[in-house]
């Protein structure tokens, strides 16, 4: 495992505490790797309308990118409760973009986690390469 791996899940443990979700009470934290080596972290964002709520993993992408990161090592995903809390639908397709190889951990705690890849989580992902015509 790289080692900055245990860095990323710590921050995706501390990110949780900034959970703006009163409605669901459920809080998220993710922390992602760039492959220029920076952390970027985010949380839910709920809405009191509440499909427009938003998830901690596109908060950190979008974060990231929106600073003109584009390739990405590692997503650290943590949630309040004390289980492996997979990425929604969603958020992998919107990971997709970035990277199909990203490796994606999925935080119980700081001692239990598993590391998996995004194309593990999303076979067959409708991707750029899907709107080439030939
Ligand atoms: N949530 C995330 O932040 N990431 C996911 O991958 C799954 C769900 C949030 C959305 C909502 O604020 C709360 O968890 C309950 O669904």
């Amino acid at each position: 495992m790289h080692p900055d791996y245990l860095k990323l899940i710590e921050h995706s443990i501390k990110a949780k505490k900034f959970s703006y979700s009163p409605y669901s009470e459920f809080s998220v934290g993710a922390a992602l790797l760039s492959s220029r080596n920076n952390i970027y972290t985010g949380t839910n964002v709920e809405n009191a309308s509440y499909s427009l709520s938003i998830c901690a993993e596109r908060v950190a992408f979008s974060k990231a990118v929106s600073e003109g990161e584009r390739k990405f090592r590692a997503v650290a995903i943590s949630s309040s409760r004390n289980e492996y809390i997979y990425p929604c639908g969603a958020c992998r397709q919107f990971m997709y973009e970035f990277g199909k190889d990203l490796d994606v951990i999925i935080v119980k705690s700081k001692k239990d986690f598993i590391i998996t890849k995004l194309i593990d989580l999303l076979p067959g992902a409708f991707d750029k390469r899907s709107l080439i015509q030939e």
